[in-house]
């Protein structure tokens, strides 16, 4: 299958098709995105909680998600790959974020970068799409400002927040986005909004009539254990899969089941002997 590009996915908008979308940080998981079909992947800053272990995203650095997003680009080479811009890499000034975009497309061969905010990060989206890069705007749930709008909670409940979010989308829109990435908010909104805007709105916990869906990936898996957003659908288990596996392990060394025969190499023929006969004569100093 070729890689997307962003106007494939106009033209899927256009078609009423799906677009499907899934967080990746490394690369076997890459690697298992692409055999599986993926329209497009995000190395977001998700990372710093579900990799890093820390309790938000706010800390993650321009060099860890460089560093994510060639390890994802090294396992789905013939994936559209999203870079996520982390806190302080843009919001300081336009040029601080054409430069780190440009890092993620230069050091990591992305084909987007997305960034969190609505009106107020227009003139970031502008700066970026004229320096020849493309942009997927995020809206609703900004998680690196979620200290701002009282932690990590739906928005959008009220008509008055609801339609500051649709004044958002139009502006992202106006601004050269490609795309625009809606999180946390009632289906009602996300129908407006996906409705409103041309360019495709691909949700995360906005309902069923966005043009797209995406998870992160620890909680679709059942892997990221901290908490579990009411949005998620959980595919598998693999907490339970992988903490079985340890304990069986662990069993299996302490009381000599592993390893067996099966599980050694063996010396070339006649070698063992011929060590046997060394050792007899001693080590030598
Ligand atoms: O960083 C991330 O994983 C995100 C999700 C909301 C998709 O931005």
């Amino acid at each position: 299958m070729p890689k997307k590009t962003v106007l494939d996915f106009l033209e899927m908008k256009k078609r009423g098709e799906k677009i499907t979308y899934l967080t990746a940080y490394d690369f076997p998981t890459a690697q298992l995105c692409e055999k599986a079909g993926f329209d497009m992947l995000l190395v977001g800053d998700s990372a710093g909680m579900v990799v890093h272990g820390y309790s938000g995203t706010v800390p993650m650095t321009m060099d860890q998600m460089v560093q994510h997003a060639q390890i994802v680009r090294r396992g789905a080479p013939n994936t559209f790959i999203i870079g996520d811009m982390p806190f302080l890499s843009y919001q300081t000034s336009v040029q601080d974020a054409i430069y780190n975009a440009g890092r993620f497309y230069k050091e990591a061969e992305v084909d987007a970068i997305k960034l969190e905010g609505g009106r107020r990060v227009v003139p970031q989206i502008e700066g970026i799409v004229n320096a020849g890069m493309s942009v997927m705007g995020h809206i609703g749930l900004t998680p690196q400002s979620s200290g701002q709008i009282g932690g990590f909670k739906a928005q959008g409940r009220t008509a008055e927040t609801a339609m500051e979010l649709i004044k958002d989308a139009i502006a992202i829109e106006k601004a050269g986005a490609f795309a625009l990435l809606l999180e946390a908010v009632p289906p009602e909104v996300g129908k407006i909004i996906t409705e409103t805007l041309k360019i495709p709105v691909l949700g995360i916990g906005a309902g069923m009539y966005t043009d797209g869906q995406v998870l992160i990936v620890g909680d679709m898996l059942g892997y990221f254990e901290a908490f579990t957003p009411k949005f998620v659908k959980k595919y598998a288990n693999l907490a339970e899969i992988i903490e079985k596996a340890f304990r069986e392990y662990i069993e299996d060394v302490r009381t000599g089941r592993f390893p067996e025969e099966k599980h050694c190499y063996r010396m070339i023929e006649g070698e063992h002997e011929k060590l046997e006969a060394l050792l007899k004569k001693g080590i030598p100093e």
